[in-house]
């Protein structure tokens, strides 16, 4: 037997082993943990390894052929499972081009970094596929690039981001579901003999569907493998897991195109939006530290380079909706400068007669009636408070009545002989028309030039329906031209940042925070349903990037009453803000936020640079702890959803710090319920002066938990002992 070298990529947490084809591309044999650690893969077994080719006994009945699992499975020559490309040419009489079949024109690769470039002579098609591996995270990037060479348009329906292996025994998937004001919402399901998948159509990443997926064995918080995938592409997607069979699963991830969206005339090419993977060998907390570190180190561009510390933001809209008042904005900028807040966000209802969500999209100058001297004396008290400002835009959209509509009304995204399909009495604008990005361009320059403004929210409150430019559809073309428009406002005003909203938490993606800094993660504040929320948010994404308010006493959403603490102590870990009029807190409430933004204040580093662990003890009681990358400090906050039968609440191991130094414990909050017992002894020490103990001690016994009532919080912080 001829030995066969393997192409081995790898990360500090993963590794990709796959076998050259010379009949195609190349064979997957293992996407794991990283060779060399525990029970996994060992380097030297790549050395000397057993073809694929041949290993598979072929049973009667079968083609003589049967091709294994490869970077880019195709249908039409014996593969019978989902291809990764699916396309045709239009011809007289009916299509051609949908068998394919790919050969290796170059294969190259080093530690790091594949890159595979095929064609399919017969088919006129070219194909790049590219998977890298960003080493300390280990979160592999992937896409691949069709080209068509032939001289009749090639029409694409499907083309993977990313084909990769589930090793038998990952039969377990964590998807995510939602709707608006519960996004990110976990679902469990045992995969089984039928293919997994979930399709966003909605022409923006979705409050329904997050591109998100994560599969693997036990899908524990700290035990069993998972690989996770995520889309980083703010339109379509289709993610699916599809049994193979040999008792592994392929997982394919990639954009959903429409009938006749992509069409490539001849030398034209389509590149896959970038998928990320990640592995853990060590449950889903493992994989989202993964996730994190890529994020904080590869996606984000912080002006300057460099995160600085979350401002805490008050956000206008549910104190004043879209009734605005300079004086009394200016109120409400006073009290929030009072009670700690840095950056003042005035949300929707400030420009030219936007009185309700029925009319003014696109006319984006101050209302006059409203800001008869304009924006300026608001800007300049909010800077002479010592805040920030940041403004409310929603550019991507139209109001049929609004001044811009009457001008341009072939802007708006359409389909001829159909009708316009509103959604919050808004349309779409069409972005990809030059004409619509170079207006939307010179509003939002003309605004930042004009203002002292430091901060947009940019907001997104519909779904693509009629997605239309020129007939065809144009969700692609739409999110595209998104990016272009951001990348060329930021490069106009690099200081500038942005946060990605859409009716809360509808477009959350990497693709999009490549361009943008904050997530306004759920328009919901209810603390109670936040859990869930962030919970599912903070799988993919670190806690600074999360958008988190502290909301009315009685939400606006759920009309769920909530105390301070409570809805404090689940803001706190995320970018914290103030969704409120702080005018209307009582002395008592008022000094309480106070303490919680001071605390925000003084966490804010350590929770935004840290690693995450979150966990659950069955429906009641879930948890988070934050480490600081240095181990020197360690957030802790649990949280009781309702009651269950447990008389105690057992001690809580805080791992992430060093076993060898001490560490001050210290209760920075506990609940106080009505007739409930005030904690003794090692509590009420923990609560009233701190206690030391050492890393190992928290580690491995953890610290006492003191009993919590139906929605409330502890919190808890370790602070390195250095005395
Ligand atoms: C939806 C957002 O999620 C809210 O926070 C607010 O900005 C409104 N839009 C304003 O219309």
């Amino acid at each position: 037997m001829q030995a066969t070298r393997l192409i081995h990529l790898s990360g500090a947490t993963v590794s990709l082993v796959l076998e050259p084809n010379t009949d195609g591309a190349p064979v997957w044999r293992y996407f794991g943990a990283p060779a060399g650690s525990d029970g996994s893969l060992s380097v030297s077994g790549l050395a000397d390894a057993w073809p694929a080719a041949g290993a598979q006994p072929l049973p009667p009945t079968m083609l003589e052929n049967d091709p294994p699992l490869t970077l880019l499975p195709t249908h039409g020559l014996g593969w019978f499972n989902q291809p990764a490309l699916a396309g045709s040419r239009a011809a007289d009489g009916g299509d051609l081009d949908w068998a394919h079949d790919f050969r290796p024109d170059d294969v190259q690769w080093d530690e790091h970094t594949l890159r595979v470039e095929l064609s399919d002579d017969v088919a006129g098609l070219g194909m790049t596929v590219v998977y890298s591996v960003e080493p300390e995270s280990g979160v592999v990037s992937a896409w691949a690039e069709l080209d068509n060479r032939a001289d009749t348009p090639f029409r694409l329906d499907w083309l993977a981001a990313a084909c990769v292996p589930l090793a038998p025994g990952m039969d377990r998937v964590l998807g995510f579901s939602g709707k608006w004001t519960l996004e990110f919402q976990e679902n469990r399901e045992t995969l089984g003999v039928a293919t997994w998948r979930r399709d966003n159509r909605r022409g923006r990443t979705s409050h329904d569907s997050f591109p998100g997926v994560i599969a693997g064995s036990t899908l524990g918080d700290d035990d069993g493998t998972a690989l996770g995938a995520h889309l980083g592409w703010s339109g379509n997607h289709t993610i699916l897991i599809e049994p193979l069979a040999d008792g592994r699963r392929q997982l394919q991830i990639g954009e959903w195109l429409a009938p006749g969206e992509v069409v490539l005339a001849r030398g034209e090419r389509y590149r896959t939006p970038t998928a990320y993977l990640a592995f853990s060998a060590r449950g889903l907390n493992a994989l989202s530290a993964s996730f994190h570190q890529f994020v904080r180190q590869h996606v984000l561009a912080w002006p300057g380079g460099r995160m600085a510390p979350r401002p805490v933001h008050l956000n206008t809209w549910e104190a004043v909706y879209c009734k605005h008042d300079p004086d009394d904005l200016m109120s409400l900028a006073t009290s929030a400068a009072e009670v700690g807040v840095e950056r003042f966000v005035l949300d929707d209802g400030w420009f030219h007669r936007r009185d309700s969500d029925r009319a003014a999209l696109g006319d984006w100058w101050p209302d006059a009636r409203k800001y008869p001297h304009g924006l300026a004396p608001l800007i300049e008290h909010v800077r002479t408070l010592g805040m920030q400002f940041g403004l409310w835009v929603e550019p991507e959209m139209v109001s049929p009545d609004s001044d811009l509509y009457r001008a341009h009304p072939d802007w708006a995204m359409h389909l001829e002989g159909r009708p316009l399909v509103t959604g919050r009495h808004q349309l779409v604008l069409d972005l990809a028309n030059r004409d619509v990005e170079d207006y939307l361009f010179d509003a939002l320059d003309t605004l930042l030039r004009g203002h002292s403004i430091d901060y947009l929210k940019w907001d997104m409150n519909r779904d693509l329906a009629t997605a239309g430019h020129r007939g065809r559809a144009a969700y692609r073309r739409q999110t595209d031209a998104c990016y272009r428009l951001l990348a060329r406002l930021r490069a106009a005003h690099p200081a500038l940042e942005i946060e990605s909203c859409a009716s809360g938490g509808g477009r959350a993606d990497y693709g999009m925070l490549a361009h943008m800094h904050r997530v306004w993660t759920s328009d919901s504040n209810d603390a109670l349903t936040r859990i869930g929320i962030q919970r599912g948010f903070l799988r993919f994404f670190p806690p600074e990037v999360m958008g988190a308010h502290i909301g009315p006493a009685v939400s606006h959403t759920t009309g769920r009453r909530h105390d301070m603490a409570f809805r404090a102590a689940v803001a706190v870990p995320g970018h914290l803000g103030l969704e409120m009029d702080v005018r209307m807190l009582d002395p008592d409430e008022r000094a309480e936020l106070v303490r919680w933004i001071g605390l925000f204040k003084t966490w804010r580093d350590v929770a935004h640079s840290g690693t995450l662990r979150q966990g659950e003890a069955g429906a009641s009681l879930a948890w988070l702890q934050i480490a600081a990358p240095d181990r020197s400090a360690a957030l802790i906050a649990i949280y009781r959803r309702r009651e269950d039968t447990d008389r105690y609440i057992a001690p809580m191991p805080v791992k992430g710090l060093d076993p060898m130094r001490r560490y001050r414990v210290q209760i920075l909050h506990m609940p106080t319920a009505p007739h409930y017992a005030k904690p003794s002894g090692l509590l009420a020490t923990l609560a009233e002066r701190g206690l030391v103990l050492s890393g190992a001690t928290l580690g491995d016994l953890g610290v006492p938990v003191p009993p919590l009532p139906p929605e409330s919080a502890v919190v808890i912080g370790c602070t390195e002992a250095l005395d």
